[in-house]
């Protein structure tokens, strides 16, 4: 866990935890305890039936409500941020996402395109509204950083996963195409991180989610990175010691995204084909 000051003087926007196993949750206790100021905020309805009030109240922190496909909530959420912290926003983490095809179990042949496209907006869309409107109000610090999560299901097809895999893959390219745009005018870094699966709300809405966890811990080398290494590889991208990297889609996976077999994995199968080969005996 990172406990050094590499946050000190930096303020932040922490948007999307929700309750304890959120990824935003543990990241926003990393970036506190290395020595930033934050703001959290979610939807009205998340902070009524989640638990991140705890997380504000325990910190000491602001909580402020606000949808992040709602364009207007945008603006008045960057602003009320900016007067809390007492100046503009140095990081912000997005870490937003919903299927309502996944959580009712449509199966993307059978997807609803009104459900489809509420994905998209929740889900990818919602970065470009909150850096669209932050860089019209020149909300974000010189020398600022912006990380959003991301899953690898953008790049490869991973049964079941939906249509967050094509929300993925536009959220990565929201990525790519601000990073330039705010590169430019502002010197700031925009990147994705790629996480492992790891328990969460959201996560529990994906079919065979217990398997789908120990199967890739089995099939990357250093095992699945959690909530924790997630925080703390996110205070290093929002701190000056990243200076020079972004519009990248950053792999936090323990090696699984380069990988084909692993010992552990090989071990795994072998035993349960012959356990099978038993069975039939
Ligand atoms: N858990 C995983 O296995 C995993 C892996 C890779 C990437 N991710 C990504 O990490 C991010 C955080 O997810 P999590 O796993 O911590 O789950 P989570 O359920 O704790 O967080 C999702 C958050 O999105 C918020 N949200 C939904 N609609 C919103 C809206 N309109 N406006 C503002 N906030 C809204 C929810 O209130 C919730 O806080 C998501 O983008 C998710 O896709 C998760």
């Amino acid at each position: 866990m990172t406990e050094i000051n590499l946050l000190h003087n930096k303020r932040g926007l922490i948007f999307g935890a929700v309750d304890e196993r959120s990824l935003a949750w543990h990241t926003a206790l990393a970036c506190k305890r290395c020595g930033a100021q934050i703001v959290l905020a979610n939807t009205p309805i998340a902070i009524q039936l989640g638990t991140i009030r705890n997380l504000a109240d325990s910190l000491q922190i602001p909580l402020l409500p606000c949808d992040a496909t709602d364009v207007e909530q945008l603006g008045t959420l960057l602003d009320e941020a900016q007067r809390l912290l007492g100046g503009k926003i140095d990081f912000i983490l997005h870490a937003v996402a919903m299927s309502h095809n996944l959580r009712r179990h449509k199966p993307y042949e059978e997807a609803s395109y009104n459900y489809f496209l509420r994905t998209l907006d929740t889900s990818a869309l919602s970065l470009h509204k909150l850096l669209a409107t932050a860089l019209k109000m020149d909300a974000v610090a010189q020398g600022g950083s912006v990380v959003t999560l991301t899953y690898i299901a953008s790049q490869r097809t991973v049964m079941g996963y939906n249509d967050m895999a094509d929300a993925k893959a536009m959220l990565e390219s929201v990525v790519r195409n601000f990073g330039l745009i705010y590169g430019e005018r502002k010197g700031v870094r925009i990147n994705a991180v790629s996480q492992s699966p790891t328990p969460t709300k959201a996560s529990a809405g994906f079919d065979r989610m217990n398997y789908f966890y120990r199967l890739t811990d089995e099939l990357s080398p250093l095992g699945n990175a959690n909530a924790d290494d997630l925080a703390d590889l996110c205070v290093m991208l929002f701190s000056d010691f990243t200076r020079k990297l972004t519009m990248q889609t950053i792999y936090n996976d323990g090696g699984f995204s380069n990988t084909a077999l692993t010992t552990r994995f090989a071990d795994t199968y072998s035993r349960a084909v012959e356990l099978a080969k038993q069975d039939t005996e």
